[in-house]
């Protein structure tokens, strides 16, 4: 019922979409498919599946799951986050040149910086994108990408998504948004004009902590091909068992959505009139740079918090000990409350240099907030918060 499902509420089509029951068995959970190979029906004659590095029926159910909830043709489930950003990159040759912003998640920035600028010959340029003449500025003519994500990690920044995609295609170059932070419950940036949206999996789509993967959903056939290609080539497909777990995530996402972000948005207000917040970041609080564009474009605001706290890089570790709710961890997304630091967890990948340059202090930290009820949460800050 893929295309029928195109009509339907999100919280519908995140049970629904893809048309993932197993035609043969009727089953209405897709198989967990372990085998590794396909027998051909005749020689020189492959079937639908041939060997599990390029399709595999279960990647194939959460694939269509995912290209349908984004609004694509095509869905590709890596074996990471990191993966599917790496497999965008793919795309590109030696010499050409990529334009984001400096405050993305760390370990994009890592690969970028440290990585494919040695081995492929990419050319990055990180500008801020909250004034658009900056990437215009910065476009030069073998710049063939933009890569944004939007709330960015760990600063919550908003990016304008429609109008970097038409400065995009003014300039015919490939869009890419990663989504992770909000999902398609929240915005769905191919709707709005872009070519690619990649998601860690990791994080809310898989929804608990116990997966790790990667997605990628593209507009174009084509273009779909081409990225098929290369990962078949390249080999960081997601396994059968990872992209089950992912397409069962997916099934509670829109109402884990409606938790994550009414319980983030009693935190932020909480925290906002604590006196031990110096500053919180929040899309969803009205004072927030990025407030009315997030409200225009995302269904919500997202279900992480940072805030900047009162007594400097000290007072971060006794807050952090002391939290019992929240658990000290990397990563987000998952149905329980994880605090971070990014200085040391994150981000910690940067120089102390380029962190301050961004604009994250040592006494940042980042929650996760998680699908718990609010008083519990709200009572584990209090306490912390009030005696540290
Ligand atoms: C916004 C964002 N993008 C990409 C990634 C990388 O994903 P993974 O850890 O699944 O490789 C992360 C991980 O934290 C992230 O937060």
């Amino acid at each position: 019922m893929s295309n029928e499902t195109d009509e339907m509420n999100l919280a519908t089509r995140c049970i629904h979409a893809g048309d993932t029951v197993d035609s043969a068995t009727g089953a209405v959970m897709p198989q967990i498919c372990t085998s590794t190979t396909f027998r051909q029906p005749a020689f020189d004659e492959p079937g639908e599946h041939v060997y599990a590095r390029a399709s595999n029926p279960t990647r194939d159910a959460l694939e269509r799951c995912v290209a349908a909830l984004e609004s694509g043709v095509r869905g590709l489930a890596y074996a990471s986050g990191m993966a599917a950003t790496a497999g965008v990159l793919e795309l590109l040759d030696a010499g050409q040149h990529v334009i984001a912003p400096a405050d993305i998640y760390g370990g994009s920035l890592r690969l970028f910086k440290q990585v494919r600028t040695r081995t492929s010959g990419l050319e990055f340029s990180f500008v801020d994108f909250s004034d658009l003449a900056n990437v215009e500025q910065a476009i030069r003519p073998n710049t063939r990408l933009i890569w944004i994500e939007t709330p960015t990690n760990p600063l919550l920044n908003i990016i304008d998504i429609a109008a970097v995609a038409s400065l995009a295609k003014a300039n015919d170059l490939l869009i890419a948004v990663d989504n992770t932070f909000a999902t398609p419950c929240v915005q769905r940036p191919l709707e709005s004009g872009c070519d690619i949206v990649m998601h860690s999996s990791t994080k809310y789509l898989g929804g608990h902590s116990d997966v790790l993967g990667g997605l990628v959903v593209v507009t174009d056939d084509e273009l779909g091909q081409r990225l098929a290609s290369l990962r078949s080539a390249v080999g960081a497909v997601a396994g059968p068992f990872d992209a089950y777990l992912v397409l069962r995530g997916i099934k509670t996402l829109a109402l884990r959505m409606e938790r994550h972000q009414s319980n983030a948005l009693a935190i932020a207000r909480w925290l906002a009139a604590h006196p031990r917040a110096e500053r919180v970041l929040y899309p969803g609080l009205a004072d927030h740079p990025g407030h009315a564009l997030a409200a225009q474009q995302m269904a919500g605001f997202g279900g992480v918090v940072s805030f900047v706290l009162r007594g400097g890089a000290s007072a971060v570790g006794p807050a952090l000990n002391a939290l019992r709710v929240f658990t000290l961890a990397e990563s987000l997304g998952g149905v329980e409350s994880l605090v971070g630091h990014p200085a040391t967890m994150s981000h910690s990948s940067l120089s102390a240099a380029e962190r301050a340059s961004l604009g994250i202090p040592d006494n940042l930290i980042r929650l996760s907030v998680g699908i718990e009820h609010v008083d519990d949460l709200l009572a584990d800050l209090d306490r912390v918060l009030g005696a540290s």
